[in-house]
């Protein structure tokens, strides 16, 4: 049973990951080859040959085109096979299918599905990674569990309580209330948790002693993007309010691109609007989300395991769910819009 929609864009790649070299990736289990063009464009061909299926990714580049490693076809940019060995005519049908692509926010997005309906003004919005009022970095996390639960995971922070307790995570987070909120292809989850102690990692990004009024807000969008608006000021500042000037804000930038049926690409990024322009500080929040994430990677892939060990077994769901029960359900909306059919225990309402 198919879990994820095509008809979607999904990050592809980081853009610093896709060069001039063949880069073979599978994406929405279908394996892909990504290069650049001379000109730095991004291309996205299937990575079979038209010919006999050996992997274009295991050939070479000549020019803006692919040379296939095993008879020398090769192919355009457009996947259309521009030379065959020994015959003067090209058989027309001589292609490979191309993939729409969107370089945006730092990402290569791929279009998987109709390419008809490949529309870049869908493409998630992630300006936090290139907007010069923020700074940040981030990584591409290989987890070997389902996409979906990386999204149940994010919809609900109250983990942080026990998988992360120590650097972002404190009782706050498991006693404060939230509120869950929904659109058709966003489901938004705010937690506010007013004058308490802050856990370390904020305590040190604030670099002010006292209590504080700490928030998130979590944003989904169909199928597999997440931005999390989080935070502290000092309490009693107004941020709740929306007076943030004396606190610290981060958003963190989640899109998962599911690689088969129970593995998928996780990029992420931490971008703040605090102490800019400072390296180190960037390169030691990246290293220190980088650890909270193999935490939750832990979690999510002994989860995936012991799905697959207990065929049958269903999810319950508590109050702590309802934003992964709305992302869940906006995704089962896409998946049967595109003919897929759709598990029941996840479409009950
Ligand atoms: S398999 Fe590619 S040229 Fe023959
Ligand atoms: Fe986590």
């Amino acid at each position: 049973m198919q879990g994820f929609p095509l008809n979607a864009w999904y990050a592809a790649a980081w853009d610093t990951e896709v060069k001039r070299e063949l880069l073979p990736r599978t994406l929405c289990n279908q394996k892909i080859v990504l290069y650049r063009t001379e000109a730095g464009k991004p291309v996205a061909l299937a990575d079979a040959c038209w010919h006999r299926l050996v992997p274009l990714s295991r050939g070479h580049l000549k020019g803006d085109e692919v040379v296939c490693p095993y008879h020398g076809l090769v192919f355009n940019p457009q996947g259309r096979c521009t030379f065959m060995p020994s015959q003067e005519t090209i058989n027309p049908s001589a292609c490979v299918r191309s993939y729409p692509l969107v370089e945006r926010h730092r990402f290569i997005w791929i279009w998987p599905g109709d390419p008809a309906l490949a529309d870049p003004a869908k493409v998630p919005d992630l300006h936090w990674n290139r907007d010069p009022e923020w700074e940040g970095d981030g990584k591409r996390i290989h987890a070997k569990c389902e996409y979906r639960l990386v999204v149940d995971n994010l919809m609900d922070l109250t983990h942080e309580t026990f998988v992360h307790n120590g650097s972002i995570g404190n009782e706050a987070v498991a006693e404060a209330p939230f509120t869950t909120t929904h659109g058709d292809r966003t489901a938004t989850v705010t937690r506010w948790m007013r004058d308490i102690e802050p856990p370390p990692f904020w305590r040190a990004q604030l670099g002010k002693p006292g209590n504080v009024d700490r928030w998130q807000i979590i944003r989904f969008e169909a199928p597999a993007t997440i931005v999390i608006d989080v935070g502290v000021a000092p309490a009693g500042t107004g941020a709740p309010e929306g007076d943030r000037s004396q606190g610290v804000n981060g958003m963190v930038m989640n899109t998962l691109t599911p690689e088969t049926e129970g593995t998928c690409h996780y990029f992420w990024a931490f971008a703040r609007n605090y102490r800019l322009r400072d390296q180190a500080l960037t390169t030691e929040i990246c290293e220190g989300v980088s650890t909270i994430f193999r935490q939750d990677e832990d979690i999510l892939e002994a989860q995936q395991r012991a799905i697959e060990e207990n065929p049958g077994r269903i999810f319950y769901n508590l109050n702590i769910d309802s934003g992964s029960m709305w992302a869940r359900k906006l995704i089962d909306r896409m998946l049967a819009a595109e003919g897929h059919p759709v598990p029941v225990q996840q479409a009950a309402e």
